[in-house]
């Protein structure tokens, strides 16, 4: 029998005709006052438009316990990549390389040099939110990914992004964008948002994970809309800094003036 998820999943797939799939920068102002439907646009837009390469990285992270995430966030990625074409970026808080395999992968496609790097514990610990798999060495796994897409690999930071290890790592680079997705306790998540919005270039990007609790979004069944802990620390943001820019689900983007 078919559980609630899947029928929800199932009914958002189908688009009617009428609907817009645009999820182009034009459209992400719109989004930020209508956070569901965009979730919703960004949704069909992974099976509708987004190049079938990243489709197929989608699926086979999907599989076998090897990501979290959802589909829609491949295209929240996708429109970043066009839209700021970075050259540096970091990702915290690896689990099985999900994130920063798309990433390399998207670059390749684009044809873009863009370094990648990640800091890590690469162990199980995580944080109050969630258990990892305990049996892996993350390490291997993570190369074992992106070798399985012909990849260049990653730049790993083994650490804490709360060591003094990862501090330093993080403030040694001006980074075109930080995708924060560690430990989600708030005081950890604003410790790395102050580490991070400091090491982040003018007119770079912070993009949390977990953190639309209380924005107006409302997650369909097989979404998720997020964490207490980033979802208060976005809230605290100072908007003379930042602006927020895109929300797809609970990931929100926020752009340093
Ligand atoms: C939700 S998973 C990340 C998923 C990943 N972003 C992806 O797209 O597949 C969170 C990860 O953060 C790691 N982690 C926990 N606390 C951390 C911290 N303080 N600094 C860096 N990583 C941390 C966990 O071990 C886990 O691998």
């Amino acid at each position: 029998m078919l559980g609630w998820t899947k029928i929800s999943r199932s009914l958002y797939s189908v688009a009617p005709p009428w609907a817009n799939l645009d999820i182009s920068r034009d459209c992400w102002e719109w989004g930020l006052e209508h956070r569901t439907e965009f979730y919703v646009r960004a949704y069909r837009y992974f099976s509708t438009a987004l190049p079938k390469s990243l489709v197929q990285h989608r699926l086979y992270f999907s599989q076998d316990q090897r990501g979290f995430g959802e589909d829609a966030f491949h295209s929240l990625w996708y429109q970043l990549f066009i839209n700021f074409r970075p050259r540096k970026v970091l990702e915290i808080g690896l689990y099985r390389g999900q994130t920063i395999s798309l990433w390399t992968l998207i670059a390749r496609q684009l044809r873009l040099d863009c370094a990648v790097y990640g800091i890590s514990p690469l162990t199980a610990d995580g944080d109050s939110a969630s258990n990892y798999l305990k049996t892996i060495d993350y390490e291997q796994d993570i190369k074992s990914h992106f070798n399985h897409f012909q990849l260049p690999l990653p730049n790993l930071c083994r650490a804490y992004s709360t060591d003094a290890t990862a501090h330093a790592f993080i403030t040694s680079e001006a980074w075109d964008w930080i995708y924060i997705d560690g430990n989600h306790d708030y005081e950890i998540a604003k410790q790395d948002w102050n580490h991070c919005s400091a090491a982040v270039k003018s007119g770079g990007l912070i993009i949390f994970d977990d953190a639309a609790l209380y924005s107006g979004y409302h997650a369909p069944a097989f979404a998720f809309p997020g964490h207490p802990g980033p979802s208060r620390l976005v809230q605290e943001i100072d908007k003379n800094q930042f602006q927020e820019i895109l929300a797809i689900g609970h990931n929100r983007v926020f752009l340093k003036k």
